[in-house]
C-alpha cells in the first residue's frame, strides 16, 4: 500500500459519512429536503477539515459561485501545490426520499488519487450499466437492451427469467422496463437511489443483477470507484436529460454517444469509498438511535488491494 492510501484510508474517511448521516438523521421523514441536506453538506465538511487529507473536491453539491461548503475545485488539508486526491461526495444520496421517510438514502465519500477520474462537467446525467464481476468486458451497452439481457445471462450463467435488474422509476425508463420485461427478465423498480443499485448489481448473490437507466453523474462516478475498487461492471454514457445541461455538455464538446468503459471513469485502483446508511435500504441499515447512542452502518472499500468491510459503530450522543 501506497504512501498516500496510508495517510487516510476508508476507515478514516467514514468519520464524513457517518457523521453527515447522524446529521441527516434529524431530518428523515419531516418533508424537508433543503435542511437535511443543508444538516449532511455541513457535518460533512467539518468532518473533512479535521481529516490530515490533502484533496480536491472534484465534484461536489455545485459550483463555488453558488455552493458555500462542498463545491467543485475546493481544496482540503495543505491547500497549495497538486493535491494528492480527487473527492466526489455526495453528503445525501436520496434527499427527496429522505424527506419523505424512504429507504435508500446514504452518505457517500469517495477518493482517488489526483488526475484519475473522468471528468463530467458539466454534465449532470449519466445512462449507466453495472453488473458483477464475471460480466465484465461481456456486455455491449450499445446493443438494444434485450440483447445486453441474454449477454449477462450467458456470463452470469443465470437463466433469463431469474434475473433482476435495478431500475429508478422515472418516466425516462418506460420503454426500458418495458424491455426488460419483454425479454424475461425482472425489473427492481426504486423510486431513487441509483448508487445503491449498481454496488448491489456489482456484488455477486446480492439478488440484483443489473444497473441500468440513467442517472445522476455524481452518482456515476462514485458507482464507478467503488466498483472498480471492488470488482464488478461499470459503464456510462453522457445522457443529459435538462435543456441548459444538453448546450453545456454540447458547448464543452463531449460525445453523448461513447459508452465509457470502467477504467476510463476511474483510472486508478487506489480507490477509498465510504458510504453511510441513513435510511435502511437494500445496501445499508440505515441509522438507529436510542436515548444514549446513535448506531451507524458503513461500507468501507480500501482499493482494489485492500478488504471490503462493514463496519457497525455506536456514537455517543451529545
Ligand atoms: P438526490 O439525492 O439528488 O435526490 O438523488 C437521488 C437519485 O435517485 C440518484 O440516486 C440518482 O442518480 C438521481 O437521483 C436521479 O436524478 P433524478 O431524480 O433527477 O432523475
Amino acid at each position: 500500500m501506497s504512501e498516500r492510501s496510508m495517510t487516510v484510508g476508508a476507515y478514516e474517511l467514514r468519520r464524513a459519512t457517518e457523521a453527515a448521516a447522524r446529521a441527516a438523521y434529524a431530518w428523515i421523514g419531516r418533508g424537508d429536503k433543503a435542511l437535511a441536506d443543508d444538516a449532511a453538506v455541513a457535518a460533512m465538511q467539518a468532518e473533512l477539515d479535521r481529516l490530515n487529507l490533502d484533496g480536491l473536491m472534484l465534484v461536489g453539491e455545485g459550483p463555488a459561485d453558488e455552493i458555500g461548503m462542498l463545491y467543485h475545485g475546493q481544496r482540503f488539508g495543505a491547500g497549495s501545490g497538486e493535491p494528492a486526491w480527487d473527492l466526489v461526495v455526495d453528503p445525501l444520496e436520496g434527499t427527496s426520499f429522505l424527506a419523505k421517510g424512504m429507504t435508500n438514502a446514504m452518505a457517500v465519500v469517495a477518493m482517488a488519487p489526483h488526475g484519475t477520474l473522468f471528468d463530467p462537467a458539466p454534465a449532470r446525467y449519466m445512462e449507466k450499466l453495472a453488473a458483477p464481476p464475471a460480466a465484465k468486458g461481456k456486455i455491449d451497452p450499445e446493443a438494444p437492451a434485450a440483447e445486453r439481457l441474454k449477454q449477462l445471462s450467458a456470463a452470469l450463467n443465470k437463466p433469463l427469467e431469474d434475473i433482476t435488474v435495478y431500475v429508478i422509476e422515472k418516466p425516462r425508463h418506460k420503454a426500458l422496463v418495458q424491455a426488460i420485461h419483454e425479454a424475461g427478465a425482472r425489473v427492481a423498480l426504486y423510486p431513487a437511489g441509483d448508487v445503491a443499485g449498481a454496488l448491489m448489481a456489482a456484488i455477486p448473490g446480492s439478488g440484483i443483477d443489473a444497473l441500468m437507466g440513467t442517472g445522476g453523474t455524481p452518482e456515476g462516478l462514485l458507482s464507478a470507484m467503488a466498483i472498480r475498487a471492488m470488482g464488478g461492471e461499470f459503464l456510462g454514457r453522457i445522457d443529459p436529460q435538462l435543456a441548459t445541461e444538453a448546450a453545456a455538455v454540447q458547448a464543452a464538446g463531449m460525445d453523448l454517444a461513447r459508452w465509457y468503459r470502467l477504467d476510463e471513469i476511474v483510472r486508478s485502483d487506489e480507490v477509498v469509498f465510504c458510504a453511510t446508511g441513513i435510511t435502511t435500504g437494500l445496501l445499508l441499515d440505515g441509522v438507529e438511535r436510542s436515548r444514549d447512542l446513535e448506531k451507524t452502518q458503513t461500507l468501507l472499500i480500501g482499493g482494489a488491494a485492500g478488504p471490503r468491510q462493514m463496519l457497525t459503530s455506536w456514537h455517543r450522543r451529545a
